[in-house]
């Protein structure tokens, strides 16, 4: 699979905030040095009026710095934004999809038989639609709604350590095309970000997803202060229970997958640092009622 018109491919990413920043950096980076990819990253932009009065795309564009979701981080000179949704996809053969969840579905309609043919995809996106008929991974409200083929990208990643380029590690999931994974993964690899692949896409998946739940309880344990032992006991029966829980809704997951990055580290990384514990200890020593 390669664009048609340069026999490069070219990458578009749709989702601008804090992540998806930091991947259209990490990107654009790879891109301009590896010949097999065309150097310009397009970056879909929600677009919005800051203080300013300037537009947000405009903003990037001139100062190549997402100054509302990642201040003080340059993204490079490749990196373009794009208010215009089918105007940003509309040469990619490689798709990022880096939005917060709730936004996908709405995203996806807008894209029907606006992409090229043969185009891939990557979700970065961590949580699930939940739906009458049951949950629905969003590789596969991607998958069902553009009929593309998708893979995920999950991991120990908070996005502003990786904007500073402290080391991390991230694992791939996919189905079948391991070809198409293996592209994704010479993509986002870096000295400091170093990328794994793995043929269990739900696996990959439900970690990213599932992990924060189990970070809530952690952060329920640091506000009622019950100490370091009760929070490992937290984070291991959480993992255990998150390969139970994926395993039921899928009985393909593998084991060796929860040791991935995509497993116990962006459990570690989110039960010590993430949003979901800071909110849950905040409620716990607010007296379980909500301070924000
Ligand atoms: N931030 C992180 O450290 C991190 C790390 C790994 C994975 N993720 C995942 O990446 C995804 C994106 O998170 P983020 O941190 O980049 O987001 P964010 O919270 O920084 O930004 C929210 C984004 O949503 C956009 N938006 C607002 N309304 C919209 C609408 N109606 N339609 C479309 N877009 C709209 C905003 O413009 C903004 O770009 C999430 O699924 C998150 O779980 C985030």
């Amino acid at each position: 699979m390669e664009n048609g018109h340069t026999g490069k491919h070219r990458v578009a990413v749709i989702g601008s905030g804090n992540w998806g920043s930091v991947a259209s950096r990490l990107l654009a980076s790879n891109t301009a040095k590896l010949p097999s990819f065309h150097d310009e990253v397009r970056m879909w932009v929600f677009e919005e009026t800051l203080p300013t009065g300037e537009k947000l795309s405009e903003s990037i564009n001139q100062a190549h710095e997402n100054c509302k979701y990642l201040p003080g981080i340059k993204l490079g000179t490749n990196v373009i934004a794009d208010p215009d949704l089918e105007s940003a996809v509309k040469d990619a053969d490689m798709l990022v999809f880096v939005t917060p969840h709730q936004f996908v579905e709405g995203i996806c309609k807008k894209l029907v038989g606006k992409l090229r043919p043969g185009v891939e995809a990557i979700s970065l996106i961590k949580g699930m639609e939940v739906k009458m008929e049951g949950p629905c991974m969003i590789s596969k409200l991607i998958t069902d709604t553009l009929g593309i083929n998708c893979c995920v990208l999950m991991g120990a990643n908070i996005a502003n350590e990786i904007a500073v380029e402290k080391f991390s590690e991230a694992t791939i999931g996919y189905r079948e095309d391991k070809e198409a994974a293996n592209r994704w993964a010479k993509l986002f690899t870096t000295p400091y970000f170093l990328v794994s692949v793995v043929e269990d896409i739900e696996g990959v998946e439900l970690c990213g997803t599932l992990k924060n739940v189990v970070a809530i309880a952690a952060g329920f344990v640091d506000g009622l202060d019950m100490g370091n032992n009760t929070k490992a006991a937290i984070m291991r029966i959480g993992l255990r229970e998150m390969r139970a829980f994926s395993k039921l809704l899928f009985p393909s997951v593998r084991d060796n997958t929860f040791f991935e990055s995509c497993g116990v580290a962006d459990l570690i990384t989110t039960c010590l640092g993430g949003r979901n514990r800071r909110v849950a200890e905040a409620f716990a020593r607010n007296g379980g009622k909500r301070v924000f």
